[in-house]
């Protein structure tokens, strides 16, 4: 019979847990989620299960990354059917603190990230979000101290933002990106998409769409701020109300004029009725064989 799935609930009871675990001479990987559990997060538990002895998730639905006006309120709440699955996925421990768990009366102690929490992406529009995100996840991997954490790809920016925390503040952690999980028509699996109407719902692959094909034509050479005015057309007549729609450096997210300049992502955020979206996608590199292979002149 499967082990049954343990749930803590304070900073202490998880170190005394973790300590447990390790005493067993294993490696332990955490995966950070706000629960509303989905196939995106269960293949970050999957990962950690491939990439270490013992995984632990927690489920925290953190406030100080909503602003007033967002939806924490709202935001999907579904424990029992979060621990149902995790335990099928023979997780081994969950963290699911109380707000004041990790928000005691008086705190007072916040992480201002700069550098990619400052690329006039998600910030723009959700300027609290990344300081409470690098709060939160700092507070979490100093109370659960793994050997490595996992994040989705899907929030390109936040995977960026938690890399450079967990170097700026030297913590002992290998940050693990894990790729974004998708519904068979692209559209990216969120916790989210549960807001769409039926018919926002059709529109919405969209988004992914228009960045597939915006990312094969930059690879093709196409020119950047055309490819790029061609698919913000493309998903404003879908019916979304766009906040970005950006080429960027892949590493660092600042803005880049052609392929030549480094490693393209494209990153999109966008609003359908009242919910928002996020997705992103990398633009494939040409193979440098072809890029410096001059054209062939003649038969062989
Ligand atoms: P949440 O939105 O619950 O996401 C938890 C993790 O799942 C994040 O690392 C996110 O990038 C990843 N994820 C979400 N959708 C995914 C998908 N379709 N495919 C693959 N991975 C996906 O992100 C947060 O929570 C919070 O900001 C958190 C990091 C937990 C801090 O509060």
């Amino acid at each position: 019979m499967a082990a049954r799935l343990r749930v803590v609930r304070t900073v202490k009871a998880l170190r005394a847990a973790i300590a447990g675990l390790r005493s067993r001479n294993t490696s332990i990987a955490l995966v950070p989620t706000m629960g509303a559990l989905h196939d995106g997060h269960i293949s970050l538990v999957r990962l950690a299960r491939r990439r270490a002895g013992r995984s632990v998730v927690s489920i925290f639905v953190n406030p100080a990354q909503f602003a007033p006006h967002e939806d924490f309120g709202r935001y999907p709440r579904t424990w029992t059917a979060d621990i149902a699955a995790l335990s099928a996925e023979q997780t081994d421990l969950v963290f699911a603190p109380e707000i004041a768990e990790l928000y005691p009366e008086g705190f007072a102690t916040r992480i201002t990230p700069e550098g990619p929490a400052l690329a006039g992406l998600e910030d723009k529009f959700r300027p609290h979000f990344f300081g409470g995100v690098a709060t939160v996840v700092a507070k979490l991997l100093l109370a659960a101290m793994p050997d490595i954490a996992i994040f989705g790809e899907k929030d390109y920016q936040q995977l960026l933002v938690i890399r450079r925390l967990v170097r700026d503040l030297a913590l002992p952690v290998e940050i693990v990106g894990g790729p974004t999980v998708r519904e068979k028509d692209g559209l990216a699996l969120s916790s989210r998409n549960a807001y769409l109407a039926p018919n926002e719902r059709q529109a919405a692959p969209t988004l992914y769409r228009t960045l597939q094909e915006n990312a094969a034509a930059i690879a093709k050479g196409g020119p950047l701020a055309e490819v790029m005015a061609r698919g913000t057309a493309v998903i404003e007549r879908a019916g979304f109300k766009i906040d970005y729609f950006a080429a960027r450096h892949a590493e660092t997210l600042a803005p880049i004029a052609s392929p030549e300049e480094g490693p393209i992502r494209l990153l999109v955020a966008a609003t359908l009725g009242t919910t928002r979206l996020i997705d992103n996608l990398g633009v494939p590199l040409k193979p440098a064989g072809n890029r410096q292979r001059p054209p062939r002149t003649g038969k062989r």
